[in-house]
C-alpha cells in the first residue's frame, strides 16, 4: 500500500487530476478545501514538482525515519527510505507509552485510557472511558435542517465543529462587520445537546474574504488579526473554549506532506512575517486566559517532512513560551492527502504530548476514491488510528470531518478524484445507517 510504485500511481493520479492547483482558490467555498496546496504557488509547477517528490516521497512518510523539516524533499525522502522500517519512533521514543497498566486518573499522568465496559453510541464509549474522551463531527447549518443528519449527529456526538460557519469570510464577511447568525444556530444546537465545541478557526490562509487577503502593510494586518481574534472569541466566550488558533500554516510540494516543508504563503506570513504565528496565539491568550489554544494542519498524521517541520515549529513555540496547548491532527487519509497506519500515528502523536501538549484528531474522514484506499484498508485505518488515540491519554477527541457520506465535503472537491461520487469516507451512509466503519471505530473505543 505504501509502496514507492503505489506512490507513484497515486503521484499521477493527483498530477493528472492537478489537484495542486487548488492554491487560487482563495476563499472559494467549494473549491477552497483547506487542503488546497497554497494562496499563492500553485500551479502546475508546485504540481509537477509534487509528482516528482511524491516517487520517492512517500519513502519519507512510509518509513517515519524523514529527520528534520528544513532539508530539502527528495533527500530527506531517499534518506527516509533508507532508515526504513526501523528507525520507526526515532526523534522522541522512548517509553513505549500506552499499554501499561490500565489505571485511572483523568487528564495528566495516566499512562492509559481504561475503555468502557460497553457502550450503544460512540459518544458513550467517549463519555465512558476514563479519562473520558470527546466524540466530534463537522456540522453544517444545512445539515441541521435534516431531521436524520440531527439525530444521528447528537445522539453519537458529544464535541461539535463548524464545518464552515465560524471561518472568517463567514464571521467577518466586511472589514469590522461580523455576523453571528449562523454560527451562533450551531452553538446553540450544540448546547442544547449537551456539546461542547471548538473554534474553528481563527487564522487560515483559506476561505479569508477578499478584503482581508489582500489587505497590505504590517500594522493593518496586524490590527484587523488582532480584532479579528478579539471579536470571535469575545462573542463565544463561555460558549467556545477550545480554539483552532491557526490552521495549515505550514505547506510541501505535495498534499501528502512531501517535499521542502516551508511557512504557507499568506497575507499573515506575506505581511506581518513568521512572528504571526506566536501573535496569533498570544492575542487568544489576552483574550481567554482558560481557552485551550490549538495548532490545526493536515497530512502531518504520519512521520513525512511537512510534520517534522511542524514539530520543529510547536517545539520552538513551546521554548519561547508561547501559549499553545495542543496540536489538531486533521487525519483527512486518502486523495490527496496522506496516509498513516495507527502505528504512525501513535508515534507521531506521542512524541507531540512528550512535549507537554494536548493532541486531538481534529477533522477525520478516510476517502475511497480513485481506488487508492482499498476497502479492507480503509476499516483498518479507522479502527487502528483511532486506537493509537484512545490509548492516548492527552489525545484529547476524535472528530469525524462530516455525519453521513452523502454530505462529505470530500464528494464535490476536485483534490479528493470524487467527480460528484461519493467518497464513501465517513461512518454512515446516505440513509444514515452505521456502516462497517462505525463497528470499527467503536470497538477500538471500546478498547476492542
Ligand atoms: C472544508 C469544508 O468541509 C468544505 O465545506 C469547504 O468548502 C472547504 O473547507 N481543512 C480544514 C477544514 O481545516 O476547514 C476544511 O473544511 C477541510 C480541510
Amino acid at each position: 500500500m505504501r509502496s514507492a510504485p503505489f506512490t507513484l500511481l497515486l503521484s499521477a493520479f493527483l498530477f493528472a487530476a492537478g489537484c495542486s492547483d487548488s492554491g487560487d482558490g482563495n476563499g472559494d467555498e467549494t473549491t477552497g478545501s483547506g487542503s488546497a496546496t497554497g494562496g499563492t504557488g500553485g500551479g502546475t509547477t508546485s504540481a509537477s514538482s509534487g509528482a516528482t517528490s511524491g516517487s520517492g516521497g512517500d519513502a519519507t512518510s512510509a518509513s517515519s525515519g524523514a529527520t528534520s523539516g528544513s532539508g530539502g524533499d527528495a533527500t530527506s525522502a531517499s534518506s527516509g527510505a533508507t532508515s526504513g522500517s526501523g528507525g520507526a519512533t526515532s526523534a522522541s521514543s522512548g517509553a513505549g507509552g500506552e499499554g501499561a497498566g490500565g489505571s485511572d486518573g483523568a487528564g495528566g499522568g495516566a499512562s492509559a485510557r481504561v475503555p468502557a465496559a460497553s457502550a450503544s453510541t460512540l459518544r458513550e464509549a467517549g463519555e465512558k472511558a476514563n479519562p473520558p474522551i470527546l466524540i466530534g463531527a463537522a456540522i453544517s447549518g444545512g445539515g441541521l435542517g435534516n431531521n436524520d443528519y440531527k439525530r444521528v449527529a447528537a445522539a453519537e456526538h458529544s464535541y461539535v465543529t463548524a464545518e464552515n460557519e465560524m471561518k472568517w469570510d463567514s464571521l467577518e464577511p466586511s472589514a469590522g462587520n461580523f455576523s453571528w447568525g449562523s454560527a451562533d444556530n450551531i452553538v446553540n444546537w450544540a448546547r442544547q445537546n449537551n456539546m461542547k465545541v471548538k473554534g474553528h478557526t481563527l487564522v487560515w490562509h483559506n476561505q479569508l474574504p477578499g478584503w482581508m487577503s489582500s489587505m497590505t502593510g504590517k500594522d493593518n494586518v496586524t490590527a484587523a488579526m488582532r480584532r479579528h481574534i478579539t471579536q470571535v472569541m469575545g462573542h463565544f466566550k463561555d460558549r467556545v473554549d477550545t480554539w483552532d488558533v491557526v490552521n495549515e500554516a505550514v505547506q510541501t510540494d505535495s498534499d501528502t506532506g512531501v517535499g521542502n516543508p516551508r511557512m504557507r504563503p499568506s497575507v499573515f506570513l506575506n505581511q506581518i512575517g513568521e512572528n504571526y504565528i506566536d501573535l496569533a496565539f498570544q492575542i487568544a491568550r489576552e483574550q481567554d486566559p482558560k481557552a485551550k489554544l490549538y495548532y490545526n494542519d493536515y497530512s502531518i498524521d504520519a512521520r513525512n517532512a511537512k510534520v517534522d517541520f511542524v514539530y520543529n515549529m510547536v517545539k520552538g513555540m513551546v521554548d519561547r513560551g508561547v501559549p499553545i496547548d495542543g496540536v489538531g491532527f486533521q487525519m483527512h487519509i486518502g486523495p490527496p492527502n496522506n496516509e498513516a497506519t495507527g502505528a504512525d500515528v501513535a508515534a507521531n502523536l506521542k512524541r507531540f504530548t512528550d512535549l507537554g501538549l494536548e493532541v486531538l484528531i481534529s477533522e477525520m474522514d478516510i476517502n475511497r476514491c480513485g481506488g487508492v484506499v482499498t476497502a479492507e484498508e480503509q476499516l483498518a485505518y479507522y479502527h487502528d488510528i483511532v486506537e493509537a488515540c484512545f490509548k492516548l491519554p492527552k489525545c484529547t477527541g476524535i472528530t469525524f470531518w462530516g455525519i453521513n457520506d452523502g454530505r462529505s465535503w470530500l464528494n464535490s472537491w476536485s483534490g479528493a478524484l470524487c467527480n460528484g461520487q461519493s467518497s464513501q469516507s465517513l461512518l454512515f451512509n446516505d440513509q444514515y445507517g452505521k456502516k462497517e466503519t462505525y463497528n470499527r471505530v467503536m470497538n477500538a473505543l471500546l478498547g476492542k
